[in-house]
């Protein structure tokens, strides 16, 4: 299913928008220009990683920590925590995921 998110210009470089798509917390993010989607649940306890701190293509969990590849979902803290990761595009200035 391919739903619209935003439009390309409401998530700036090094930013984030997060959504809630059928009862699933999603985040689409802009890193050097390239946009990634990724399930926004912390497989720890379910906090967004939408709100926690990033640093190049890592992010950490803002409720204990937990450290996430934006880039492939891949958790950096527990090896079998991977995030679902879902493909983005833009199509005249509107972003879309592929859910
Ligand atoms: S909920 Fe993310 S580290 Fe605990």
């Amino acid at each position: 299913m391919r739903l619209k998110v935003c439009t390309e210009d409401q998530i700036r470089e090094g930013g984030v928008k997060s959504l809630k798509i059928l009862a699933r917390n999603v985040a689409v993010f802009r890193l050097n220009g390239v946009l990634y989607g990724l399930e926004a649940d912390c497989k720890h306890m379910r906090a967004s990683i939408a709100y926690g701190k990033i640093d190049g293509t890592i992010i950490t969990c803002p409720a204990h920590g937990w450290r996430y590849d934006i880039t492939t979902g891949d958790c950096l803290t527990e090896a079998w925590a991977k995030l679902k990761t879902y493909p983005v595009d833009v199509v005249d200035g509107v972003v879309y995921i592929e859910i």
